[in-house]
This record gives C-alpha cells, sequence and structure tokens, in this order.
C-alpha cells in the first residue's frame, strides 16, 4: 500500500454525551474510543498519526502516553476543518495521502480503511469520501449528488427537506491528497453552526474542477458515530455481536449469546460453553473445553483448559488445568490456583497460591497463603492473616489435612503431612507428620449445675 499518514480529530467537546469525561475518552469494552480509531489505523502503519486535540486535552493526551502518536492543539473548537487545519504543522512537506477519521467512529476495521484509501489513490482523487447507506440518517452529513456525480455533504442542521431523504451519509473518514491544506483556508463558516467544516472542502475541490469520489461500505455498523449514550451502548451490541460471531466461528459455544457479555480483548478456547449472563471483562483468556456458568463475573485472569466455574468472581488470577470453582466463591487478585485445585461454595481466596490437588470445599477464607499440594482445607477454615496492622503469611505443606471450623493465626507454619483437629485455633508452627489439636476440653456436668449461673 501507498503511503499515508492519518490524522484523528479529537477536539471537538462532545456535548451530546451529557458528561464531565470528554467524548473520545468513552470506553467501549473497556477500551476509549480514541484507542479503538487508534488501533484500526495503527493496523496499516501509517507513516505518522496526528492527532487533534482540545477540550480537555490534558485529560486525553494522558490516555495517550506511551503511543507512537503526535499531537496537536485546536485552541479553540471552531469545526472540523479547522481542527484539521492544526496537522498541517506536524505534517508539512509531506507529500502522501492524508487520512482524516473523526475519533468518534470507534467501530471502523482497518480493511475498511484500507479500501478507502486504495480507492482514493487508484482514481487519482483529490478528496475520497468514505460513505455508507443507513436507514436513519439523522444527524449525519448527507452525500449530495448531481445524477451519478458526488458534488458535495450537506450537513444535517443546514440540510434542505428533500436533502434530508437522501440515505446516504458521509462517515467522517476520508482520503486527501496533500493539497488539502490550501483548500482547507478556503473553507468559511457559511452554516448554521457557524463552523468550519472539512465536509466543505468537496464543493470548494469540485468547483475547482478537481477530482473526488466515494468509497461506499456495506457494512453500516462500521462508520457509527458515537455522539451520545445511547450510540455508545448501540456500538457496544455491534461489537459483542462481532465477538460472538467471531467466537462461534473459532468453535466456542453460548447457550444464550444475548445474556452474556464477551470483552472484545478476550480470548476463548474450542469447546468451552458459555452458560447464559456470564461477564467475561477485559484481558481474560480461558482455554479450551471449559464450562463457565451463570452469573460469572471474571477479568484479568487465565485460565487454562477443561476449567469449570460456577456463579463465581474471579479477578486477577491464574486458574490452571482442570480446576473446580464454585458456585458462589470469589476469587481475587495475585492468586494461583494449580492443576486440578477445587475452590467450592461460598469460599474466599486471596493473594494465595493453592497447589495441585488441594481443595477449599466449604465457606473459608484463605488469604496471603501457599497452601501444599493434596491438602485438605476443612469447612469454615480461616487463615487469620491481618492482626489489625500488617498482613501474615499461612505456610501448609503437602497432604495436610486441616478439619473444619479452624483457625490459623498468620505468621504461621504448618509442615507437611500434619492433620489439625476440628475446631483448633493453631498458633504455633506444627511440625511434619504430627497431629495437633487446640481447643478447649469437652465436659458433661449435671444440669442442676444451671440453677447456680446468677442471671
Ligand atoms: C461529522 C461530519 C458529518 C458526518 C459525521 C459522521 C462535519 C462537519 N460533519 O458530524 O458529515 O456524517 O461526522 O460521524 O465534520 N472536531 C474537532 N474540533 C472541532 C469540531 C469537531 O476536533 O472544532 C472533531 C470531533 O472531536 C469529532 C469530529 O471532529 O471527532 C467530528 O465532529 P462532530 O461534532 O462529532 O461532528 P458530527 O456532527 O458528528
Ligand atoms: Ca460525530
Amino acid at each position: 500500500m501507498t503511503n499515508f499518514s492519518a490524522v484523528i480529530l479529537a477536539a471537538g467537546s462532545g456535548t451530546r454525551m451529557k458528561s464531565e469525561i470528554p467524548k473520545v475518552l468513552h470506553k467501549l469494552s473497556g477500551k476509549t474510543l480514541l484507542k479503538w480509531v487508534i488501533d484500526s489505523v495503527s493496523k496499516l502503519k501509517p507513516d505518522n498519526i496526528v492527532i487533534v486535540l482540545g477540550h480537555k486535552a490534558a485529560l486525553v493526551e494522558k490516555s495517550l502516553a506511551n503511543l507512537n502518536v503526535k499531537i496537536v492543539y485546536q485552541r479553540e473548537q471552531k469545526g472540523s476543518a479547522h481542527a484539521l487545519l492544526q496537522a498541517k504543522s506536524a505534517l508539512t512537506n509531506y507529500k502522501g495521502n492524508i487520512l482524516v477519521i473523526s475519533g468518534d467512529v470507534p467501530l471502523i476495521r482497518s480493511s475498511t480503511i484500507s479500501s478507502l484509501l486504495k480507492s482514493g489513490i487508484k482514481n487519482g482523487n483529490c478528496a475520497t469520501v468514505l460513505s455508507t447507506i443507513v436507514n436513519e440518517p439523522f444527524g449525519y452529513g448527507r452525500i449530495v449528488k448531481n445524477g451519478l456525480n458526488f458534488e458535495a455533504i450537506i450537513e444535517e442542521k443546514d440540510a434542505s427537506k428533500e436533502q434530508k431523504n437522501i440515505k446516504e451519509i458521509n462517515s467522517g473518514i476520508y482520503c486527501f491528497d496533500s493539497g488539502i491544506w490550501e483548500i482547507l483556508s478556503k473553507i468559511k463558516p457559511n452554516n448554521v453552526k457557524k463552523e468550519y467544516y472539512v465536509t466543505d472542502s468537496i464543493a470548494i475541490l469540485k468547483s475547482e474542477g478537481k477530482s473526488v469520489g466515494l468509497y461506499k461500505t456495506d457494512d453500516s455498523s462500521e462508520v457509527k458515530g458515537i455522539n451520545n449514550r445511547k450510540e455508545l451502548a448501540e456500538a457496544e451490541s455491534i461489537l459483542q455481536d462481532r465477538k460472538i460471531q467471531e467466537l462461534f466461528a473459532q468453535g466456542v459455544s453460548f447457550i444464550d449469546p444475548k445474556s452474556v457479555y464477551i470483552s472484545a480483548d478476550a480470548q476463548i478456547g474450542q469447546d468451552t460453553i458459555i452458560y447464559p449472563r456470564a461477564y467475561i471483562a477485559n484481558n481474560v483468556k480461558i482455554g479450551k473445553n471449559c464450562t463457565i456458568e451463570g452469573d460469572s463475573y471474571i477479568a484479568d485472569s487465565k485460565i487454562a483448559d477443561d476449567v469449570f466455574i460456577s456463579y463465581s468472581y474471579v479477578r486477577g488470577a491464574v486458574i490452571e488445568k482442570g480446576c473446580h470453582i464454585g458456585p458462589f466463591s470469589h476469587i481475587r487478585p495475585e492468586s494461583h490456583l494449580k492443576e486440578g485445585v477445587k475452590v467450592g461454595n461460598f469460599s474466599e481466596i486471596k493473594k494465595s497460591v493453592i497447589k495441585k490437588g488441594a481443595k477449599v470445599n466449604h465457606l473459608s477464607y484463605i488469604g496471603d497463603a501457599n497452601i501444599g499440594e493434596a491438602v485438605n482445607i476443612g469447612a469454615g477454615t480461616i487463615t487469620c492473616n491481618f492482626d489489625g496492622f500488617k498482613k501474615h503469611k499461612t505456610e501448609i505443606g503437602d497432604n495436610v489435612f486441616v478439619g473444619s471450623n479452624v483457625n490459623l493465626v498468620a505468621p504461621i507454619k504448618v509442615g507437611k503431612n500434619v492433620l489439625i483437629a476440628a475446631g483448633s485455633t493453631i498458633t504455633h508452627d506444627i511440625a511434619p507428620h504430627q497431629l495437633a489439636i487446640a481447643r478447649a476440653k469437652q465436659q458433661h456436668l449435671s444440669k442442676e449445675v444451671l440453677k447456680t449461673f446468677k442471671k
């Protein structure tokens, strides 16, 4: 592909979002609108990416740290043409094509941008506009033609009744040649909003006898502009649809795809079945052959093959092959469940390593612990990891059997093959192979004793 540079317009205030947060920093599937556009453009390896910032520029700029982009500022928001003009200084002497794209069209695919650029270059156009047909064109600039000839773009507010019926709309994505800077200086704010519209460049080019063109895409969902909360939610639902289709094609099953939420960056292996109402948030990798049952929430986690998770909350964890979690458990950040670990119902695991085949089956809290292989943690067992000031570690060796309702007062070390009797409160380290019991002795007294108790 021929060289090009991209200019992303993101200085607008986004009034229609009714938000303190700049529009382009609103998120879709956990990623800002602007980052969606940058990622889509970056895949085509442009020579430069110039981003025009204005409204709350400092905030937006912060979100771009470490990205290979040039930033320019539009101090006053006088319209999209004025915004584009601010990028001129960053592209002086640049002779390649210039892709202009709004920061609020996050669903655009790289392949469509690439087709637009190719079409513009092939036809030797000074300007090529990506257009599409929509059923409800309200709010978009309309593509006005004279016969088959593309003449102008007319904004909603400036359109006549007749023009408002036009269903072919401007996507806000353009390919210009390097002559665009000269054209921009000729644009006047002769419209209802008194703004400098980049869309007016078409009529100007036409009047100068220069060639302009359209590249029409069939998938109108890609060019959806996000101006308000409703459109943001609609875009999210389009992304969901795309993601589910992609996963179906990779051999993942959804019993009720409409009821789940799957982040766009999720990776899910073949033959995994996702039951209704699961929520897979950002940065999750799930292996093959897993089962994720209803109302489970999984974020920032790596889950291997053959894992079963039911009605549980998992965040920031590594879950190895064949683990079983839930129903109703909470696996918190920095937890690592090794192969075949079973965490049953109503248990909480925090910042702990649980080794191969260990079980924490019922109503336990395991925090800041290192649990050995094949350990059995009895029902209701608690690691008392916090003394009110500091967190302390619990270390339990392989093959330890912890009876029910045991308190392990950390810091504490339990050697391998130990058996801890139910109801014990363990405050001293236990050497390997011991039986530890630490509870008050049971007594049997005559019921008459009760009468001696005063109220
Ligand atoms: C724009 C197009 C419209 C098109 C639609 C597609 C214009 C005049 N109209 O309308 O034809 O159908 O996009 O979604 O361009 N911006 C600035 N500085 C400004 C004004 C705007 O940087 O002073 C940026 C915005 O941040 C945004 C982009 O330009 O990314 C478009 O502005 P917006 O106000 O969203 O234009 P629309 O009314 O959606
Ligand atoms: Ca817009």
